[in-house]
């Protein structure tokens, strides 16, 4: 995937880089934000940073940092994990917990899908969230997703098991929502 700047109304996406370590680890190190995602370990260091970024050159994941766009804070992140032969993407994003609630997710999340079928080829865009995190999930549906399920006990998190509810759009949707 090609390197890119998204805009959007308050927000500015970009590729992580090793320049967004030093304000990425204290937001991404709370337990609330490691709680609710697969693939954010608790605690976070710096060194997690790194091979957060080194993994994500290695599979071709779009990794952006996400920030404001009236004072450049850091706030957060999302990414798409593609499956290039099948032309789909799997979502993932979190946000600091300052920044919760105010509909970045929600506008991020759109900016997001538009790239991803406009500039990345993509036919599906899919996102899976725990069941216990609803706040995800109207997220999934503000950006156009929808519901398709709910894989049972699918993953094991911190000794539990976690029900995971998955979203997804399609282009052919993605296209008809914006005629
Ligand atoms: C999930 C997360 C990204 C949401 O970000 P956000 O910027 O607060 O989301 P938004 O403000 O765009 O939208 C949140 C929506 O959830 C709703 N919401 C919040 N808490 C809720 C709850 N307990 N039950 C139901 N809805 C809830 C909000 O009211 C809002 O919906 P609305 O606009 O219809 O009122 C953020 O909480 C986060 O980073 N959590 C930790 C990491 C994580 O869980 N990532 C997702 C992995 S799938």
């Amino acid at each position: 995937m090609e390197p890119l700047l998204i805009e959007t109304e308050r927000l500015i996406l970009r590729p992580l880089s090793e320049a967004d370590i030093p304000e990425l680890v204290p937001l991404i190190g709370d337990r609330r934000v490691a709680a609710t995602t697969l693939r954010i370990p608790h605690p976070f260091h710096e060194q997690d940073a790194r091979d957060f970024l080194g993994s994500a050159a290695k599979e071709n994941e779009l990794r952006l940092g996400i920030r404001l766009r009236n004072d450049n804070t850091f706030i957060g992140g999302m990414g798409l994990h593609p499956y290039p032969e099948h032309k789909r993407a799997e979502l993932g994003y979190w946000l600091g917990v300052p920044y919760w609630g105010r509909g970045y997710a929600t506008e991020a999340g759109r900016a997001v899908v538009k790239y991803g079928f406009e500039k990345c080829g993509l036919n599906r865009i899919f996102a899976g969230h725990f069941k216990h995190n609803p706040a995800s999930g109207r997220v999934l549906a503000k950006i156009g997703m929808k519901y398709e399920g709910c894989m049972r006990q699918n993953i094991v998190k911190w000794d539990e098991f976690v029900d995971i509810e998955v979203y997804s759009i399609l282009k052919q949707e993605f296209d008809s929502a914006l005629k």
